[in-house]
C-alpha cells in the first residue's frame, strides 16, 4: 500500500512521535522518504525515534511540546514556520485517554482531553493552513478513533474530545479544499499501544491491530490523489440518479 512518489520528499510533522501510533507512522513515512518533525512531551522517547528513522537513512528533527499547553502550540508553529518555512504534511496523532464515568470526570479532566485531542489539532491545523495551501500537495491527516463516532462507558472526555476532531475535520476538509489542501480522519478501533493498556487493561493487546497497520493507511491517504470532495460526489450522484 501507498504511493511511494507521493510520499517521498515532503516534509511531515507527526504528533504524539515518541511512541505508539505516531512513532509507526514517522518510521514509516520516513521509510517512504519523507523528512519528519517528530512532535511529543518526552525528549529523550523522541531523540530515540530520530536514531532509530537515521540509522535507516532517513531524516527526523525533534521539537518537544506539551500539546495540552496553547502558548507551547503556538510557539511550536513559530519554531516550524522560523526554521523550516514550509509544511506538506501534518499528522495530528497526540492523544490521551484517562478512564473514568462521568460522574467521576473532572473539569482539569474534561479539559485536559479537549485541549490535547481537540485544540492543539484545531490550532495546528488552522495555523499552518498557508504553508500546507503552499505545498504542491499539502494533507492533513487527523487520528479519530472508533470513539469519534460511538460512546463506550468510562470515556466521556476522550469520546467527547474525538467527536469534536471528527467536526473539526469535516469542516476543515470543505473549507481547505478550495486551497488545495486534502484533510482525513482516519478512525482505528482498538491499536496494541501503552493507551489501550491503560483504558482498557482487560484486553490481551495481541488480539488488537499493530500500530503498523494505521502507519500504512496514513501514508495511503498521504500518497493518493484526485480525490474528489464530498459536493462533487454528491453532484454525480444526482446526475446519474436525477430521480433521487
Ligand atoms: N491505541 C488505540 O487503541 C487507539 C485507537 C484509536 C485511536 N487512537 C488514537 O491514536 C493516537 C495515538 O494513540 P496511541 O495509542 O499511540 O497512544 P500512546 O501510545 O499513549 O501515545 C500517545 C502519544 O501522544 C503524545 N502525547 C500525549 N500527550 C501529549 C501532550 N500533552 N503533548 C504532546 N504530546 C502528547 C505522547 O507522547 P509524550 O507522552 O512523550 O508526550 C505519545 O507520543 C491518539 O490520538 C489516540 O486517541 C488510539
Amino acid at each position: 500500500m501507498g504511493d511511494a512518489q507521493g510520499v517521498a520528499g515532503k516534509l511531515a510533522l507527526v504528533t504524539g512521535a515518541s511512541r505508539g501510533i505516531g512513532a509507526a507512522i514517522a518510521r514509516r513515512l520516513a521509510s517512504a522518504g519523507c523528512e519528519l518533525l517528530l512532535v511529543g512531551r518526552s525528549e529523550n522517547a523522541l531523540a530515540a525515534v530520530a536514531r532509530e528513522i537515521g540509522k535507516s537513512g532517513g531524516s527526523a528533527g525533534c521539537i518537544s511540546v506539551d500539546l495540552g499547553d496553547a502558548e507551547q502550540t503556538a510557539e511550536l508553529v513559530q519554531a516550524v514556520r522560523e526554521k523550516y518555512g514550509r509544511l506538506d504534511v501534518l499528522v495530528n496523532n497526540a492523544g490521551i485517554a484517562e478512564p473514568a464515568s462521568l460522574s467521576e470526570t473532572s473539569v482539569e479532566m474534561w479539559d485536559r482531553h479537549m485541549a490535547v485531542n481537540a485544540r492543539a489539532p484545531f490550532v495546528l491545523s488552522s495555523r499552518f493552513t498557508d504553508l500546507l495551501a503552499r505545498s504542491a500537495d499539502g494533507v492533513i491527516v487527523n487520528i479519530g478513533s472508533v470513539v469519534s463516532h460511538k460512546g463506550y462507558v468510562n470515556q466521556g472526555a476522550y469520546a467527547a474530545s474525538k467527536h469534536a476532531m471528527l467536526g473539526l475535520t469535516k469542516v476543515l476538509a470543505r473549507e481547505l479544499h478550495p486551497r488545495g489542501v486534502r484533510v482525513h480522519l482516519v478512525s482505528p478501533g482498538g491499536v496494541a499501544t501503552d493507551m489501550i493498556s491503560g483504558v482498557r487493561p482487560d484486553i490481551d493487546l495481541s488480539e488488537l491491530m499493530d500500530p503498523e497497520e494505521v502507519a500504512k493507511v496514513v501514508e495511503f491517504l498521504i500518497g493518493m490523489d484526485g480525490v474528489a470532495t464530498v459536493d462533487e460526489i454528491a453532484v454525480r450522484r444526482r446526475q446519474s440518479e436525477p430521480w433521487k
